[in-house]
């Protein structure tokens, strides 16, 4: 049988994933929004570029939960983006209240489905669907590693000039500036970058990457970057819905692992049919781990004004 996919936000990111998906002939697609005609119009744009795109996935969009029923997996990327001179948490109450009602609405159409969050600031914006939802950990997952990932891969691949394809990368943490970009573990054909760059090369990708999210925020002058992101989103749900077991580095309710509990942080873990079907614990240096810890504590700042506003 086909399979189910949700996406809330008809806006960039939220089509742009509809585009992907669809185009990988992943599921059906049903897109919501609050704007009216905006998830109908684009929904239908998406379905008539089937023929020429060659894929036969449905896609909806639409106004009505009802429409969302027995989704496999929802993505959700309703919210505000920020705009320059905001730093992604000054989102953190308007998005809370979105992302709130969102999950309330979602799950009660589709109460076995799998949470794939992106709203902004992502990690804090999980804790609000895990808390609403109610779901075990595995079913509530965030997008942010593998989109910072993409960019510290993207300017490796451009300082040493060769293939995007060679390049792996793993960035943890908090999807913010404290991000972790971890050079040990990022490599070109298996080689670590510290074997192949200097620390000064290293240093200038690490803070290209911490300040990737805000290059393009400032480039565009309005709103944030969506294909990478949408791209990221379209690799997590390929990866959960055929069951790819791949390793990725994903927002996650910590649970003792890296020394963090109650907290979404982003880590390596495995992503399966069951959503996140386990966390990859890799040896850090003393550095690392602090600078982890580092990030841990910028989202437990936020989940504090979360708490303080009963949102979790
Ligand atoms: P956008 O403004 O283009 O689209 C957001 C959409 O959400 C709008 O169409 C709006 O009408 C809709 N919306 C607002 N309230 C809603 C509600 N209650 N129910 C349903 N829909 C609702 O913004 P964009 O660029 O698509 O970004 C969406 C979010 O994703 C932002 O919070 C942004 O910061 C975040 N983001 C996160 C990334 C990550 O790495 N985790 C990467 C890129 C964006
Ligand atoms: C990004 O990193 C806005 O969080 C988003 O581009």
């Amino acid at each position: 049988m086909r399979k189910k996919i949700t996406v809330v936000g008809a806006g960039n990111v939220g089509a742009t994933v509809v585009q992907r998906l669809a185009e990988m002939e992943l599921g059906d697609l049903v897109m919501i929004d609050i704007l009216q005609g905006v998830p109908q119009g684009k929904g239908l744009d998406l379905l008539e570029s089937g023929p020429v795109c060659a894929y036969d996935t449905h896609v909806l969009g639409t106004n009505n939960y009802d429409d969302t029923a027995r989704s496999d997996l929802v993505v959700i990327t309703a919210g505000l983006p920020r705009k320059p001179g905001m730093s992604r948490d000054d989102l953190l109450l308007t998005n809370a209240k979105i992302v709130r009602e969102v999950t309330a609405n979602v799950v009660a159409q589709s109460p076995t489905c799998i949470l794939v969050v992106v709203s902004n600031p992502l990690d804090a914006m999980c804790a609000v669907a895990l808390k609403e939802s109610g779901f075990e950990r595995r079913r509530v997952v965030g997008m942010a590693g593998v989109l910072d990932s993409a960019r510290f891969r993207t300017f490796i691949a451009q300082e040493l000039k060769v293939s995007v394809e060679n390049t792996h990368a793993f960035v943890l943490g908090g999807h913010g500036d404290t991000m972790v970009p971890l050079p040990r573990y990022s490599t070109v054909a298996g080689i670590p970058i510290t074997e192949l760059m200097s620390q000064e090369q290293i240093n200038r990708l690490v803070k290209r990457t911490r300040e990737g999210g805000g290059e393009i925020v400032q480039l565009l002058g309005s709103g944030s970057a969506y294909y990478a992101p949408a791209a990221a989103v379209a690799e997590m749900v390929e990866a959960i819905l055929k069951d790819k077991k791949k390793i990725l580095p994903c927002a996650i309710c910590l649970d003792g692992e890296y020394g963090i509990s109650g907290l979404f942080v982003g880590v390596p873990v495995k992503l399966g049919e069951r959503g996140v079907e386990e966390v990859i614990q890799i040896n850090l240096t003393t550095e690392e781990k602090s600078a982890l810890q580092r990030s841990a504590k910028a989202v437990q700042e936020l989940v504090d004004v979360l708490k303080k506003n009963s949102y979790v």
